[in-house]
C-alpha cells in the first residue's frame, strides 16, 4: 500500500535495508535511519529507535530477513545456526509485547518452509513474509479504526495514554487509528494525550503525530486525567496494548491500569484498541506476562538532564496490567468483542485463522 506523503511510515524495507524513524529524536528532529545487519535493527529495539508493539514486531520480522539475506551463501546446516541465533537476538531486545515474537516466529517459519536445501530460496521467502507483514498491518489499523470509529461519538473528548499512533505500528496506529478514522468520518474528536512518564511517548509522539494532522490534541500530565473526567471532560478512553491475555487481561504503558480505574469510577468507557497479532492464548492472564524493567535514568532524568535526587532508588516497570473487568471493550481488525473475553477472543483467533473472513 503506498503512503501518501503525509503518512508516517516508522518501518520500511528498502531494497535490502530496513528504514526506521529514530523515535528517540521526535519531536525536535525528523531522523530516518537505515540498517543492512539484524544486530543493528535489534539495537534498536533494544534502545527504543523503534518502538510500539507492532512496529517491534515488524522491525524484528525486517531483521530476520536481513539475516537470511546474509546467510544466504551459507550450507543448509550453518544457515539453521545463523538463523536461531538471528531469532535469539532479536527476541531478547524487549520482553512484553508478544507482537515481537509474532514477527519473528511468523518470518521464521516461512524459512523453514522454504525447506532445509535452499538458503537462498529460504532468504527469498523471509523478503517476502516480512513485507507480507509490513503491509498487513497497515490494512489491520485501517479495519481496527473502521470498526472502533463507531464508538465514538461526533463531539466527544477522547482520552489516550502513550503513543498507540502510526508511529506504534507500519501506519495509521491502532487507538489512534480509531481516532483518525473517527476524523476521517467527520466527527468533530479532541483528544488527550496523557505525556506518558517517564519516558513521555504521549507527549513526545502522539501529540506530534496528532497535531501535524491538524486533528485537535491537548497534552495533559498523568496526574490530571481523574480530574477532568470528574468535570465532565472526558467522555471515553482508547489505549493499545502490548499484550492481550486469554482472560482478556490487557498489558499496556505503565499507567494504563490508572487511567482504566479512573473510567471506571466515573462511568467513562475504557477502549482497547490491538490486532489479533498483539493476542496471546498461551497466556492465561496478565499476570504471567513477563513486565519489562527499564533504566533507572528513564525516571530521573528528562532528556539526559537529572531531575532527580542522587541515591535514591528507582522503581521503573514499562508496563501494567489493566484486569479484563475494566475493559469495555476490544476493538480488533475482525470487530468490536465484548466480555467475556476469553471466548470472544477464541473465537476471533480462529475466525481470522479461516481464509474469506474480514481482517
Ligand atoms: O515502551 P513502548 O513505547 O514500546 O510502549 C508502547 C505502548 O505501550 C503502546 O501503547 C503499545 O505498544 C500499543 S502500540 C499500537
Amino acid at each position: 500500500m503506498m503512503a501518501t506523503p503525509d503518512e508516517l511510515r516508522p518501518v520500511e524495507w528498502a531494497d535490502g535495508a530496513v528504514r526506521l524513524i529514530d523515535q528517540t529524536r521526535l519531536p525536535h528532529a525528523f531522523v530516518v535511519k537505515e540498517y543492512r545487519d539484524y544486530r543493528e535493527v535489534a539495537e534498536a529495539i533494544r534502545t527504543m529507535e523503534v518502538r510500539g508493539a507492532p512496529a517491534i514486531g515488524a522491525a524484528a520480522a525486517l531483521g530476520i530477513a536481513l539475516a537470511a539475506l546474509e546467510g544466504a551463501d551459507l550450507a543448509p546446516e550453518a544457515f539453521r545456526a545463523h538463523m536461531d541465533e538471528a531469532a535469539r537476538v532479536l527476541a531478547s531486545t524487549r520482553p512484553t509485547a508478544v507482537n515481537l515474537f509474532w514477527g519473528i516466529n511468523r518470518t521464521m517459519a516461512a524459512v523453514a518452509a522454504a525447506g532445509a536445501g535452499s538458503p537462498a530460496e529460504a532468504a527469498k521467502r523471509a523478503v517476502e513474509e516480512a513485507c507480507a507483514i509490513l503491509e498487513e498491518d497497515i490494512a489491520v489499523n485501517r479495519a481496527m479504526g473502521r470498526h472502533g470509529a463507531a464508538l465514538i461519538r461526533d463531539g466527544d473528548t477522547v482520552l489516550t495514554h502513550c503513543n498507540a499512533g502510526a508511529l506504534a505500528t507500519v501506519g495509521y496506529g491502532t487507538a489512534l487509528g480509531v481516532i483518525r478514522a473517527a476524523v476521517e468520518q467527520g466527527k468533530r474528536i479532541r483528544v488527550f494525550a496523557d505525556e506518558t512518564r517517564p519516558r513521555l511517548q504521549g507527549m513526545k509522539l502522539s501529540a506530534w503525530e496528532l497535531a501535524r494532522e491538524g486533528i485537535d490534541v491537548t497534552i495533559i500530565s498523568d496526574n490530571m486525567a481523574p480530574a477532568l473526567m470528574r468535570r465532565g471532560l472526558i467522555q471515553c478512553a482508547v489505549v493499545g496494548a502490548d499484550r492481550v491475555a486469554a482472560n482478556g487481561d490487557v498489558v499496556n504503558k505503565i499507567g494504563t491500569y490508572g487511567v482504566a480505574l479512573a473510567c471506571r469510577a466515573h462511568g467513562i468507557p475504557f477502549y482497547v484498541a490491538a490486532p489479533l497479532s498483539t493476542v496471546d492464548l498461551q497466556m492465561p492472564s496478565g499476570d504471567e506476562v513477563p513486565i519489562e524493567e527499564r533504566a533507572s535514568e528513564e525516571v530521573t532524568h528528562v532528556d539526559g538532564v537529572r531531575i532527580a535526587p542522587e541515591g535514591v532508588p528507582v522503581l521503573n516497570p514499562a508496563f501494567d496490567v489493566t484486569p479484563a473487568e475494566l475493559v469495555s471493550a476490544l476493538i480488533t481488525e475482525v470487530g468490536v468483542l465484548r466480555a467475556p473475553y476469553e471466548a470472544a477472543l477464541r473465537e476471533a483467533v480462529a475466525g481470522a485463522a479461516r481464509p474469506g473472513e474480514e481482517r
